[in-house]
């Protein structure tokens, strides 16, 4: 068997997929927070992703992706169960700090619901009573929420059109959330930028600590190369190596999304030149299955 074999695949919607990969090591020493940088292949981009869950007695990891750019397309056509991925490195990251607080609300959108589950189940581990608030689009994207309600002691569900749940973002579950339980000591909030930003300034008027992970573009993650440098109040932080959690009411969010955005003109190109690539091998293999039959 192979070092990084694909044990399991599940699809959650046209963009968003599951991956369970057999890796014992990495199963006994992860911990909520941390993460793994993945090559496809040999001339694959490394590319960083959170450890979603792990299951010490299966020796596997969980790795939930959206396929947002080329390499993370590439992964979901190609990985398949019996397939093996290049390279796999971690658990990287310093674990989220599952504090004492005796109240937690929990917060994922979108990308961010898979990375959150660890740590709701961290804190239930603690004896904390756990509020979970996950946001999707619609009711069709809504995952795990059967695994969530066995680890929350409350689940709210929200989703932009109100198809299930309650209609808005997650910052209109926090906001209920915060009406019926004022004793909430800790808020941990996942998901994009634009999201973490906007649960950071739903909690700030109530001072509730609020921590979030960051995913600046990240190259080697190991402190070295500066990629993941993010502004944390005066301070220069390194993401792969300092976090990625940190205090949401310290992070410059607008600054993390400027640097995000840096190289979206690159990415797409090499999107594109991978859809190409794909069309015309798909070309090749059509023809020479018609003359095979002629
Ligand atoms: C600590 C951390 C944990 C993450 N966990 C997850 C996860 O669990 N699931 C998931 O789907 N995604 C996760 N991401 C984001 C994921 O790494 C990017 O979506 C992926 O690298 C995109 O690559 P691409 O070639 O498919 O898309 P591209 O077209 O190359 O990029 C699309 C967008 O992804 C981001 N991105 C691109 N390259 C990187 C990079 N090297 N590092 C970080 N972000 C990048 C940029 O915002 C970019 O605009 C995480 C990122 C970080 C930093
Ligand atoms: S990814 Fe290079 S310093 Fe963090």
């Amino acid at each position: 068997m192979a070092n990084y074999e694909i044990v399991g695949r599940e699809d959650f919607s046209d963009v968003t997929y599951l991956l369970e990969i057999h890796h014992p090591m990495m199963a006994r020493a992860a911990k909520p927070g941390q993460f793994v940088i993945v090559m496809l292949n040999e001339q694959g981009e490394r590319i960083p992703l959170t450890i979603a869950d792990f299951d010490r007695d299966k020796g596997t990891i969980t790795l939930v992706i959206q396929a947002v750019g080329k390499t993370t397309r590439q992964m979901q056509d190609e990985c398949r169960v019996g397939s093996s991925l290049y390279a796999l490195v971690g658990p990287m990251g310093v674990p989220s700090p599952i504090s004492h607080a005796r109240k937690v609300l929990c917060v994922g959108g979108g990308l961010g619901v898979a990375p959150i589950f660890p740590q709701a189940r961290g804190f239930k581990e603690t004896g904390a009573y756990v509020i979970g608030v996950v946001g999707f689009r619609n009711k069709n994207l809504v995952f795990w929420d059967e695994k969530f309600k066995r680890c929350c002691d409350e689940l709210i569900i929200c989703t932009d059109d109100g198809s299930v749940g309650i209609k808005g973002l997650v910052t209109a579950g926090i906001q209920q959330a915060i009406e019926k339980h004022p004793d909430i000591d800790e808020v941990v909030a996942i998901g994009p930028p634009i999201m973490m930003k906007g649960c950071a300034d739903a909690t700030r008027p109530y001072k509730i600590k609020t921590m979030v992970s960051l995913n600046p573009v990240m190259v080697d993650g190991t402190g070295m190369c500066g990629g993941c440098r993010v502004k944390i109040g005066d301070q220069v932080k390194f993401a792969c190596v300092d976090g990625p959690d940190f205090d949401g009411h310290l992070v410059d969010f607008d600054d993390l999304m400027t640097r995000l955005g840096r190289y979206t003109q690159t990415e797409r190109k090499a999107l594109e030149h991978w859809e190409k690539s794909c069309r015309l091998q798909r070309e090749v293999g059509a023809r020479v299955e018609s003359a095979n039959q002629v």
